[in-house]
């Protein structure tokens, strides 16, 4: 995601300096240079040896040792990234003072700036470190975290540095190309439960997954998104307006809500096909069940059809084998734009897993098939299937 990109890395002196160590090693595994500069405090808390171990590179420290690094390095940099920020490094950025390399390149920098703040909570939350941060942000850097849990200092509350994951994330983010800026995507995602009595519930084995990837690749290519999901046990995508719902019922209700200002939506949720005809308010007892009656669910895409206009619909359907006519038809009947046909008992493809191996059925009828990947990398095929429909 990030090859041919140079990241320069600002690590200040704070405790959690050590956790930049992850953020870069991840960084390099998606294929970013990374070259870091450290402050004087930052070398108290870590040893540069550290970080060039990790590169392969000499670290950046001295103003004064390689003349004009401090023009250099910013003007070489895809994006600028400082993780942690102390208090101290915001103030000084805010106010431009440029009393040591780190602190002297952002002044030369002019591209996108990330900065994950980590710090006790009062610091964080003086005045005037708030009204750095205010000031900052109204220059376009972008703060990430930081979370409130246990501090360094014993405390408790808001002041952690984001998740490596988090830093990651909002780096490929910035650095991925806006070709759906403009674009507001709904998207499904997960399981529908549909309960029996308070405790039982049927459901099936999405994971939500491959939703959860599409509303990611959907984020970082600049779409409003907003992801309708069942119970999973994944974080939300960062920047998603998030809507959880349980049944197929209350699915159905979030889509018609949503889909008003949408210009597209992507089911990918495992709608239950069937649900207990009768909800018991209490537990049932065992000698009870015997027969569970079942009743079938309302068909989410072929209701929202009426209110289709313009959007464009795509869905998926999820086979054991590969039923392309099954799926064409499903294509027609649901009026769908591109429909996504995953064998799920093929290994590597379907639920639980990162990959998925799929075929994409569009109106004309043309399949197309896509051996085993990422369920990252079926999402941007997908996005640009969308993409190719509105061109
Ligand atoms: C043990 C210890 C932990 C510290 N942790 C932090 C921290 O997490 N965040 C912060 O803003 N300052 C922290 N400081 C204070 C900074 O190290 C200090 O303000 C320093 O001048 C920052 O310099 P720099 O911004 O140039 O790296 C800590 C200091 C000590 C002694």
């Amino acid at each position: 995601m990030l090859k041919g990109k140079t990241i320069l890395f600002g690590v200040t002196g704070s405790i959690a300096a050590y956790k930049s160590v992850d953020i870069i090693r991840r960084l390099i595994a998606e294929g970013a240079v990374v070259n870091v500069v450290m402050t004087e405090a930052a070398c108290r808390f870590i040893p540069p040896y550290t970080f060039e171990i990790i590169t392969g590179m000499s670290v950046y420290k001295d103003l004064f040792g390689d003349s004009f690094s401090h023009i250099n390095l910013p003007k070489e940099a895809d994006l600028l990234i400082i993780a942690p920020a102390t208090a101290n490094t915001i103030n000084k950025f805010a106010c431009g003072i440029a009393d040591n390399l780190l602190t002297s390149i952002w002044l030369a920098y002019e591209g996108v700036a990330l900065m994950a703040p980590a710090m006790n909570s009062r610091m964080y939350r003086n005045p005037i470190v708030k009204k750095s941060r205010v000031e900052l942000s109204g220059l376009g850097v972008r703060f990430i975290g930081p979370a409130e849990g246990g501090l360094a200092c014993g405390e408790e509350g808001i002041g952690r540095m984001a998740e490596a994951s988090d830093v990651v994330e909002a780096a490929i983010t910035a650095l991925t190309p806006k070709d759906l800026a403009g674009h507001r995507i709904l998207v499904t995602a997960g399981p529908t439960i549909e309960p029996m009595d308070p405790v039982r519930f049927i459901s099936n084995r999405s994971s939500g997954k491959m939703g959860f990837a599409i509303a990611r690749a959907a984020l970082r290519r600049g779409a409003d998104v907003t992801l309708i999901s069942g119970p999973t046990s994944l974080r939300p995508p960062d920047g998603a307006a998030m809507v959880y719902v349980e049944s197929a019922d209350d699915m159905e209700k979030a889509v018609l809500k949503d889909l008003r200002k949408s210009t597209s939506l992507i089911m990918a949720a495992a709608v239950s096909d069937f649900t207990p005809s009768v909800i018991n308010k209490s537990k049932l007892r065992k000698s009870e069940i015997t027969t569970l009656k079942l009743k079938e669910t309302r068909d989410i895409l072929k209701k929202v059809s009426v209110q289709k206009g313009k959007r464009i619909f795509i869905g998926f359907a999820a086979e054991t084998g590969k039923n392309i006519e099954n799926a064409k038809k499903k294509l027609k009947d649901k009026k769908l734009d591109l429909i996504v046909l995953n064998d799920v008992s093929e290994k590597g493809a379907g639920f639980g897993v990162d990959t998925n191996i799929v075929t994409i059925i569009d109106k004309k009828g043309s399949a197309k098939e896509y051996s085993l990947m990422k369920k990252l990398d079926v999402a941007n095929i997908i996005l640009d299937g969308l993409l190719n429909l509105k061109a």
